[in-house]
């Protein structure tokens, strides 16, 4: 019998280099997020003149780019300061990697040659050999050091504010933060908020003729010619322009239907496997997050289907209900319905809608689902 890989190897492929598509690519522009970086680049070209820059933040919905700018000004700020007398250092943290201030305060020591260990140390032991590197220097030049916080919320949530705190209290430091929610700040206690005075700059959704521009770059990049059909990037544009402008699902969906193409021993990529792609991709979303929602959570969703399949307009009152009705007695208070009902809907799982009843009637919140109730009804019955 031939050898696996070698089977494998030898079979056709219609990418010439999946790279591209991955999402961490950092491509070598980034069209319509000009003006984003250009923001960015006016408040960090203070750097160069030995200034620490001020504190930035960046907003917008997941797939808006938001991390491919930051990286972006983050090379081009290092490519200049390399032909200056400057001492800079940008460093990028996921906070989702490094998610409390202890974490994040060791590795930025780490990565500018302080030994600290991942755990162990008090908090003050760590952030006093943080500060140390702002005074003793060994290249005798003033270190302006930005720290990139990508996914922020993440960390405020979980650990609260001190890392702001810490950051915005050493001199020299300057804080470029990234989050997918406007109310983030929610989490920022007042007295780190006025030492905070951040500059915020928004990263809106991609439209889908935006969208098709980043394609074709990626597309060419990444697939052998001539591999698409005229409608498939306008196709992903369209269908991802209206899943919020999100570049990054634009991506899934392109590489996505290659791989249907490869399957498919098709050497060229058709409309019809962009529709695939589409199915697949919603369909491991939507189980990815059900099976691992809290089981509670699990029932108000099963609370939900059951009213949808009923055609029942769906109150939080009546929801809670049929949660009680589903949950058999083993259920959370009416309060805590609202916190699952905002949650699903960040998760993108359900929409609400606020309607009003008529004078004197007061408003109501109506939920309707965003899934397909028949892949909702085979995850949640599956677990
Ligand atoms: N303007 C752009 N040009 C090229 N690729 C982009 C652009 N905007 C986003 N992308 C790509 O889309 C994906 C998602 O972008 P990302 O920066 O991770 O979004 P965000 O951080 O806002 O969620 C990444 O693979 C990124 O390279
Ligand atoms: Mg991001």
């Amino acid at each position: 019998m031939e050898n696996i890989f070698d089977t494998l190897e030898g079979e056709e492929s219609i990418f010439k280099d999946k790279k591209p598509l991955d999402h961490r690519f950092l491509p070598e522009n980034l069209p319509h997020r000009n003006e984003q970086i250009t923001q960015i680049a006016k408040y960090w070209i203070e750097a160069l003149n030995n200034v620490t820059p001020s504190d930035i933040t960046l907003y917008g919905k997941t797939g808006t780019g938001k991390t491919a700018a930051a990286n972006f000004a983050r090379e081009q700020l290092i490519e200049a300061a390399s032909n200056k007398n400057v001492f800079i250092r940008v460093e990028y943290i996921r906070c989702t990697d490094y998610t409390t201030e202890y974490q994040v305060i060791a590795q930025l020591c780490q990565k500018l040659g302080r030994d600290v260990p991942n755990r162990g140390w008090t908090k003050g032991e760590v952030i006093n050999t943080f500060r140390d590197i702002f005074r003793k220097n060994v290249h005798g030049k003033k270190l302006i050091l930005i720290v990139i916080l990508d996914e922020i919320d993440i960390l405020l949530e979980k650990d609260g504010d001190g890392i702001l705190y810490t950051l915005t209290r050493t001199e020299n430091v300057s804080i470029l933060s990234i989050s997918n929610y406007v109310d983030f700040k929610k989490f920022i206690k007042p007295r780190v908020m006025s030492s905070l005075r951040d500059k915020e700059i928004v990263f809106p959704p991609y439209v889908a003729d935006q969208l098709a521009d980043i394609l074709s770059e990626r597309a060419e990049l990444s697939f052998k010619p001539n591999s698409l059909d005229d409608d498939v990037i306008p196709l992903c544009s369209a269908m991802a322009a209206k899943e919020e402008g999100d570049a990054r699902y634009a991506l899934d969906l392109l590489t996505t239907a290659g791989e249907i193409a490869d399957e498919e021993k098709s050497d060229v990529i058709y409309g019809d496997y962009v529709r695939k792609a589409k199915d697949r991709i919603e369909h491991n979303k939507v189980t990815d997050i059900i099976i691992t929602l809290p089981t509670q959570q699990q029932r108000v969703l099963e609370a939900i289907l059951k009213l949808t399949q009923n055609n029942e307009e769906i109150t939080s009152g009546k929801l809670y209900d049929t949660y009680k009705e589903v949950s058999k007695g083993d259920s959370v208070t009416y309060r805590r319905i609202f916190d699952f009902i905002n949650e699903l809907e960040m998760l993108g799982i359900i929409s609400t809608n606020t309607i009003s009843r008529g004078r004197g009637k007061g408003r109501t919140n109506i939920i309707t689902l965003q899934c397909d109730t028949k892949l909702l009804e085979t995850t949640l019955f599956s677990i």
